[in-house]
């Protein structure tokens, strides 16, 4: 009789020793208590590595509803799931969730209970791409920093949803169903921290407008968009990054002067119905021309400074272009002197 306790006793040792000795060396940034509390919690559809206690995998499991999730978990997985729905329940005990991972599942907004997302008060991260949501949901936690809701059917943008989110840099809505309409002067009200907007394969045909003067990239790939109003960047005085590829621009649509914008490094324009090269400003890096109707490319019309300051070496005006395609194009070869003589810095030069 003594001897299998005395084994049994041996063994439960060794196996606080095994969990304790994971701890110490793997996870010492968690106290010991929640270690335990944490991986004693883990849900059975679940996997909690020792060696990363604050991530919980419950993705690709085919599961219907949420499991309940150990209270000190940080990284959440749930992408690949049959989900439809999102309680308050489920995430009670997860109070300290940062990054959750939502992506390809069949949420709806009707699915999502009210105060669910909220909930999660130190959220920074949250994917929710390929899933069934309409509208932007409501009740986003103030503390996100990323959203991703690109391929869902949103159309609409509820007045509001942004407001007091200060922190958000990324805004993903690519691959949507958003029209002009849906998107007004409010829609982005709030966003006072916005960097990157992706609005790219949605059904838009102008430009949206209401957009944070703090936007440095703007991607609005593949939809209809015919025409931008002369002032239009004046109200995004850091935009850097802008994306227009695959829409209906023509030179009628953009005037002459629209891209002049001092804060400019790449402008991309390829696949549109543009048949002059658009005036740049000298900033400018990287500039897409490629898949348009241009038939000639005039080095000296295009060249964004004067023939004199160009003379100047020293000149720190000096084009900055480096990147430019022009394949795709009605343009003979060789590519024009004059175009070589303005952009010194050009490395490459797709025609
Ligand atoms: C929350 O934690 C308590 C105490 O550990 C536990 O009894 C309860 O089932 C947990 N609830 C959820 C939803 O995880
Ligand atoms: C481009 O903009 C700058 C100021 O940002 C201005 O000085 C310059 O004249 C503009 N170029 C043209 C051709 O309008
Ligand atoms: C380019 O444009 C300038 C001024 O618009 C013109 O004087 C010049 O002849 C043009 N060059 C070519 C090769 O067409």
């Amino acid at each position: 009789m003594c001897v299998p306790s005395v084994f049994l006793f041996c063994f439960c040792v060794w196996i606080f020793c095994m969990t304790y000795e994971a701890w110490r060396s793997l996870s010492q940034d968690m106290p010991y208590e929640d270690f335990m509390a944490q991986i004693q919690a883990c849900p059975r559809e679940c996997h909690c590595p020792h060696n990363f206690p604050s991530a919980v995998y419950c993705d690709n499991r085919e599961l219907k509803r949420i499991p309940k999730i150990p209270p000190h978990t940080l990284y959440l997985y749930l992408q690949n799931n049959l989900l439809e729905a999102l309680s308050k329940e489920a995430l009670s005990n997860a109070t300290q969730l940062r990054w959750v991972n939502l992506n390809r599942n069949r949420i709806t907004n009707e699915g999502l209970e009210e105060g669910a997302l909220g909930a999660m008060a130190q959220l920074s991260q949250l994917y929710m791409d390929d899933n069934l949501l309409t509208s932007v949901p409501a009740g986003l936690p103030h503390s996100l920093e990323q959203l991703q809701l690109s391929r869902n059917r949103i159309s609409t943008i509820p007045a509001g949803v942004f407001s007091g989110m200060d922190q958000l840099n990324l805004l993903d809505l690519q691959g949507n169903k958003l029209m002009d309409g849906a998107v007004t002067e409010v829609s982005f009200k709030g966003l006072g921290g916005l960097v990157q907007i992706n609005l790219a394969k949605n059904q838009l045909s102008s430009m949206p407008v209401g957009l944070p003067p703090t936007t440095m990239q703007l991607f609005l790939d593949s939809n209809n968009i015919e025409r931008i109003p002369l002032d239009y960047f004046k109200g995004l005085p850091k935009v850097a990054f802008l994306r227009l590829n695959h829409n209906k621009l023509s030179n009628s649509g953009v005037p002459r002067n629209v891209f002049n914008i001092s804060s400019i490094l790449e402008l991309q324009l390829s696949h549109n119905q543009l048949t002059e090269v658009p005036f740049i400003s000298p900033g400018l890096e990287h500039l897409h021309l490629d898949h348009n109707q241009i038939k000639s490319v005039n080095g000296s019309d295009m060249c964004p400074v004067s023939a004199k300051a160009l003379e100047d070496y020293a000149n720190d005006n000096a084009p900055k272009l480096r990147f430019l395609r022009l394949d795709g194009n009605d343009i003979p070869p060789p590519i024009p002197r004059d175009v070589v003589t303005c952009f010194r810095l050009l490395r490459s030069i797709v025609i």
